[in-house]
């Protein structure tokens, strides 16, 4: 995707295209309440900017939505599905937390470090891949689970992974 013709906060910076659709996700809401829009807006901007949200595009969604800049940055960083620096074409997200941990995450983990040669937050000197640290996200029951990109992947295995990511080059 193309990244975002940004250079200031200013709203008119977004696109036709990018207002259509910040529109239809405010008009969900009632009147008077477009900061509610604010999750799926970070959604929007982000996939538009090749993955991460800048500090111009957030000021941009702030003055779109009619709320301080500081409530977006909350939003943005309490999440770990938004990122606020450049990442790879993939997003590789591991959860680590109770069940996945107990189930074998520690072995998923130290795999992908080591095929990938990056640590978490890191992204692949070929920009293929950024591989991060997420707490559960809701599919404990496929333990040891990671998301790519939109995409979940349970009851991960070391072959199973490599499998994925052979799939994805070829
Ligand atoms: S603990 Fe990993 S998905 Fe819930």
């Amino acid at each position: 995707m193309n990244e975002l013709q940004l250079t200031g906060a200013k709203t008119e910076l977004f696109n036709a295209d990018l207002r259509q659709q910040l529109d239809d996700w405010i008009a969900k809401y009632p009147s008077g309440q477009s900061q509610s829009a604010v999750i799926p807006g970070l959604h929007l901007l982000q996939d538009e900017n090749g993955g991460w949200l800048s500090k111009d595009i957030m000021d941009a969604l702030a003055v779109y939505l009619s709320m301080p800049a500081i409530s977006v940055y909350e939003v943005a960083t309490f999440y770990s599905m938004y990122d606020l620096k450049p990442v790879g074409r993939h997003k590789i997200n591991v959860c680590t937390n109770i069940s996945c941990m107990l189930n074998g995450s520690e072995e998923i983990v130290q795999h992908l470090k080591k095929r990938l040669g990056v640590g978490f937050g890191e992204t692949t000197e070929d920009g293929q891949y950024t591989l991060k640290e997420v707490e559960c996200l809701g599919a404990c029951c496929g333990a040891p689970m990671l998301q790519l990109d939109r995409d979940y992947h349970e009851h991960l295995t070391t072959d199973k992974i490599d499998k994925i990511l052979d799939g994805i080059k070829s």
